[in-house]
This record gives C-alpha cells, structure tokens and sequence, in this order.
C-alpha cells in the first residue's frame, strides 16, 4: 500500500496532467482535494483531447476511482458538463466517481463577484488576475459559515433560505462593486438550476472522507491529485496573489480529511522553466521576444481561461521553496524537450536583493518584485533523440541541467517529461515504491 501526493512545485501548469495519468496506472484511488474549476487539465485519450477542470486527470483509466474531495469548491454545472463529456467517451460509466458531500458548491453570484473585483482591479491596476471562475467569493463563504455545500444542494428549502440569505449580504457589496443586481426571478432560477443539478450529481455524492480511509486501510494505491502550484498556497505563496485553497502537500490532508501519518510520499512537480497566469511576482520572467518564443514553444496559454501565460527561466529559490512547503521527496521534471531549440538556455540558482544573497525568495512581496535573479547559463543542447527512456539518452548539456536542478534543489527526479506523449518519459523510480527511491 501506498499513498502518494503529487503537487505543483511551482505557480501551477507545470503538467500534472500527464504526470498524474502515468502514476494513475499504479494507483486505484485519485483525490482531488483542494480548489475547483479555476484548474484545467489537458489529456489526450485516442488522439482526442479532454480538458478536466474538476475531474481528477485519473479519469483517463477505467476502473479507478476518482474522488473530489470536501475542501473542493465544485460548479455543479460544470461538473455535469465534464461527466456528461467523460461519459460519452466510455469514461467514469460505472459510478467510479465520488464527489464529497462536506465540497461547497459555487453558484452564479460568487462568478458575479470575481468578475466585479477583477474588473474594478483592472481599472485601479491591483487585479489579482483570477480564473473568475468564482473560487474566492466561495472560500470566503465558506470561512464566512455560509457556505452552501453539496448536500444542501437536496434540500430546495435549505437551498433556497441558504442562497437568500447570501444575497441580502451581497447586494450592497455588489453596488459597491459597480454590478447590476439580480432581481428575484434571476436569484430563484439560480436556485433551481441548483438543485435540478444537485439531483442529477446525487448518484455521484457520499462521504468523500471515509471513502479515502476505507481505501488505504484496505491497502490500495492512494493518488493525491494537487491543483494549482505551491506558490499560489493561500499560506504560503505570493500573497495576495495566490489562489483561496492550500496547495502545498499538507492540504490533501487538510481537505480530503486524511491524516499526515497516512502518506507516504510527496512528488513535486516543475517544469524545465517557469510559467504564471496573473499578477503577482515572478523574478526570472523573459519579455518581449525571449518570453514569446517559450510561450509558443510550450504551448503556454491557459487550459482554462486561454489567456497566454508569463514564460520565464526557472527559478530555483522559488522551487526550493515549494520543496520546503511540501516536504517533496522527488520531483517530476516536465517539458524539457521545449528548450531544445534555444541557443541558451539558464537557470536561477539564487535571489539578489540589497547586496544580499538569498536561496529562497524572500518574505515581503515588495523584496520580490526587486529580487534580481542571478542565473547559470548553459549552451542549448538541440533536439532530443526521437527515443529518450534513460538519462544516459539525455545530451550531455541537457544531462548538467538536469543534474544541476537535482543539486540545488536538493531532491532527485523520480521522472523526466521529454515529450506529450505517456511514451516520452524517462522514469527514474517509483512513488509508490517508497524503498526503492534511493537506487540511483
Ligand atoms: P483563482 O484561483 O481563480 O482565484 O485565481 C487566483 C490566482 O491563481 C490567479 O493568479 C490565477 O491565475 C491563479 N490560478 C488559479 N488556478 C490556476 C491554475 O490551475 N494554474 C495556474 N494558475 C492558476
């Protein structure tokens, strides 16, 4: 038995979704556990793409049981759109998915609110560049205790006294925010698309908790799937610029309701370089040219909301970071084939700020929108043989970057992304197999 979290060590994007379907094959439960449709996951299945926002990226394996845990925030109108589209691809057919009870459900007023906010913040130039797919409006409910969660959604009383209740609160705030105010016909189709939603999800509804510890007492493969990235931890990342859920590796715990003694190991996961969506600071980013030919190379426009991604080297004081937070093990290396055609490619190694050298970023995000990255450069090493499966294979300036992350991170690599495809992957070891980490 094992159980294993795998989180993104950096601001999200850095390709769980293959990571998490190639480790999905060794396991029998995927938990998503934190966040909600703010994340996006692309898989290809039969040369057909399938983008999840919610759906664990473990859907792609018949027969596995998918979980979303009770720290989620679930759109169930979005849930039922990506059930309906697994579905019809012959996926998630046999109730192998369980959606947690204890989940807060996002309804249209807290999309309202996010697009309000962001909007007045791109006027006032403090946007914090959100998905607006509502997830703060309903983490705040639910730190606020009036949230309404899944299984309010069977109760069209409790439903409807519970969102009534949120709007008299809101409306001012939605004046406030320079918003039309929904009048009441609006408020109650809310509450019955609502609840027609919620009877269609009841199948797929239970104890999302005791489901996981049945799971591990009864010595299956458990796969914690992280959403986002660690430096987005409403804790611990950028703050304000973070996302409203905890992203590090203790959140799994936290939000599926597992205890910290039940795992045993935690993969991180980074790409060969650095990517974020909104604002916030990111010390190695490359503008203008440097920075479009990475986007175009890595594909690096958001899966959810489509907006291009901030591209930059990587960054190794922030990844270290994410390694600290999440007492990563190993690490998965993603997209090292996009730097092939670069005629050099660099590395962060640590931080400048005020004459001070710092190996991880510093506390005030002020300090970090001064950091100056100091960078090793390497020579670009060109195309990767068409058959990559062992470091060896690797050209030997991609092998020095690739041992030279391992060493200032400190962490090995359990895997190395070479390509999309399941097959362009050197595997290293096994997270599931905790005492065979140490071989190489
Ligand atoms: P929210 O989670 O929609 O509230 O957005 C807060 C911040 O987190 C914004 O900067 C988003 O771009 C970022 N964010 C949220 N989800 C993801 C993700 O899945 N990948 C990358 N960034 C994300």
């Amino acid at each position: 038995m094992s159980v294993v979290i795998v989180v993104g060590a950096q601001w999200g994007d850095e390709g769980k979704g293959k990571v998490v379907d190639l480790f999905t094959e060794r396991a029998d439960t995927v938990v998503r556990y934190g966040g909600g449709a703010n994340a996006g996951h692309t898989l290809v299945i039969d040369g057909k793409k399938l983008v999840t926002h919610l759906v664990p990226s473990g859907v792609c394996h018949p027969g596995k049981s998918c979980v979303l845990g009770d720290g989620m925030v679930i759109d169930p109108q979005t849930l039922l759109e990506e059930l309906a589209d697994c579905q019809a691809r012959g996926l998630l057919a046999r109730g192998e998915l369980l959606v947690g009870l204890g989940a807060h459900v996002i309804l249209p007023y807290h999309k309202l609110i996010d697009g309000l906010r962001e909007d007045r913040g791109a006027t006032k130039g403090n946007a914090i560049g959100t998905t607006r797919r509502g997830i703060g409006p309903a983490y705040e409910a639910k730190a606020g205790r009036r949230g309404v969660r899944m299984r309010d959604l069977y109760k069209r009383d409790r439903l409807r006294d519970l969102v009534r209740a949120n709007m008299d609160e809101l409306v001012p705030l939605i004046v406030h925010l320079g918003g039309t105010v929904p009048g009441t016909a609006e408020i109650d189709s809310w509450i019955e698309a609502a609840y027609v939603a919620g009877q269609k999800l009841a199948p797929h509804t239970g104890d999302a908790g005791r489901h996981v510890a049945r799971a591990i007492a009864e010595g299956r493969h458990v796969l914690f799937e992280g959403a986002q990235g660690c430096l987005l931890d409403l804790d611990h990342g950028t703050y304000p610029y973070v996302t409203s859920s905890s992203t590090i590796a203790a959140g799994a715990c936290q939000s599926a309701g597992v205890g910290p003694t039940q795992i045993d190991a935690v993969v991180g996961i980074t790409k060969a370089y650095a990517t974020r969506v909104g604002a916030g600071p990111f010390p190695t980013e490359l503008h203008g040219e440097a920075g479009d030919k990475l986007r175009v190379a890595g594909g690096e426009f958001g899966s959810t909301t489509g907006r291009p991604r901030r591209c930059g080297w990587l960054d190794l004081p922030a990844l270290r970071m994410g390694v600290r937070l999440s007492g990563m093990q190993s690490l998965a290396l993603t997209k090292l084939d996009v730097l092939a055609d670069l005629p050099e490619v660099a590395v962060c190694t640590a931080y400048e700020v005020d004459g001070r050298e710092l190996d991880e970023p510093p506390i005030d995000p002020d300090d970090i929108e001064r950091a100056k990255p100091i960078f090793t450069k390497f020579p670009g090493w060109g195309p990767l043989p068409t058959v990559t499966r062992e470091i060896s294979d690797l050209p030997p300036t991609a092998k020095a970057f690739v041992e030279t992350i391992e060493r200032m991170s400190g962490v090995q690599f359990c895997l190395i992304s070479v390509g999309p495809d399941r097959m362009q992957t050197i595997r290293l070891h096994d997270p599931f197999e905790p005492s065979r980490q140490a071989t190489r």
